[in-house]
């Protein structure tokens, strides 16, 4: 019996050796240990020896036991261990290796200029409100002070999609949704889409930008609105930019004025950019006129305002010297790419 046990353990610990898989060593185990196992039956014909040769055996035969399970246990492991190396290796990163190169996008013009300008009234204190493009004609044209006859209004001008609703012409609404919202002091600026019934060409676009501006206090007056502006002109085109202020006439205003900047490219001498003229024509602005104020729930009496609208679109053409609106909506790369 001795010589049987011995035999097998030899037998066990060569095919462990040999073993090349974790299926392999299981099949050993139940081959050799199971309950059907050979060295189970060898123990299960102890019973028919003597009562000295019992324990010896016994002993022998746990030996024997043990030796094949710490063989197996080593071998267990070591495959683990193999097969753990062998994942890790086949996970390695390679940092060496050249990426792939991803094209980087870059902002449009207009959303480079539109950032410039948020970035130099924020700066100055005001805050982004926002509006929606599908506008009533009461916030559009009404509540603003437009004349019933304005012709602005005309069918011919403007996108309606209803008697009372339109595509907005102009970010000016935001004033009225602001001054009903806000309680002064109000100091917003608001960027955004307007739309006009207009034939492509290379200054008009039926799709555009304009940024609003409106301020409410107690004390506003058209010095404040001159300053501010006069800044905002020297901060976007150059700190020795002149500006003027020419009287015009918008129904949400009084006093309105254009307001012209000396052409920041030739100095004022005339150039191409400002036609000759050394001015060039930014946006309009004006104290909000007291019918807007009372439309907006604001007291009139007490307080006062000043707002200014200005094309994006234009100043973008006017920074970046492009001739013709059209480009800034038609998505070739040769010129968003400038942007990066
Ligand atoms: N909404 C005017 C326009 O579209 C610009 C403007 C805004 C003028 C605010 C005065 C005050 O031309």
């Amino acid at each position: 019996m001795q010589n049987k046990l011995m035999a097998l353990k030899e037998k066990a610990i060569q095919l462990i050796e040999d073993a090349d898989s974790k299926d392999t060593l299981e099949k050993i185990r139940v081959d050799f240990l199971g309950k059907k196992g050979e060295v189970t039956s060898i123990l299960k014909g102890m019973g028919a020896l003597s009562n000295e040769e019992r324990p010896k055996m016994g002993k022998i035969a746990n030996e024997v036991r043990g030796a094949i399970e710490e063989n197996l246990k080593n071998a267990v492991d070591g495959m683990k261990r193999i097969e753990r190396d062998r994942k890790l290796k086949s996970e390695t990163i390679d940092v060496t290796i050249p990426g792939t190169p991803r094209k980087l996008g870059s902002k449009h013009p207009i959303s480079v200029t539109l950032d410039e300008i948020s970035k130099i009234f924020i700066s100055m204190g005001f805050q982004v409100a926002d509006g929606p493009e599908v506008e009533t004609v009461y916030n559009n044209f009404d509540a603003l002070n437009a004349p019933k006859n304005h012709p602005s209004r005309d069918m011919t001008d403007t996108f309606y999609i209803s008697d009372d609703i339109l595509l907005r012409t102009q970010t000016s609404p935001v004033q009225i949704r602001t001054l009903k919202s806000q309680e002064p002091p109000i100091k917003i600026i608001s960027p955004g889409r307007c739309f006009r019934v207009d034939t492509p060409d290379a200054t008009h676009s039926p799709m555009f930008h304009q940024v609003e501006g409106l301020i409410v206090d107690q004390e506003v007056t058209m010095a404040d609105l001159k300053g501010t502006l006069d800044l905002f002109a020297k901060q976007l085109f150059g700190s020795d930019v002149k500006t003027k202020f020419r009287p015009h006439h918008f129904p949400f205003t009084e006093p309105s004025a254009e307001v012209d900047v000396s052409c920041f490219k030739c100095g004022g001498s005339g150039c191409r950019v400002c036609k000759g003229s050394g001015w060039i024509e930014i946006l309009g602005a004006g104290m909000v006129h007291p019918n807007v104020l009372r439309e907006g729930n604001i007291d009139a009496e007490k307080y006062r305002g000043f707002a200014f609208g200005m094309g994006i679109e234009r100043i973008a053409m006017l920074k970046y010297e492009i001739d013709d609106i059209r480009l800034l909506f038609e998505n070739d790369m040769r010129l968003i790419d400038q942007f990066k």
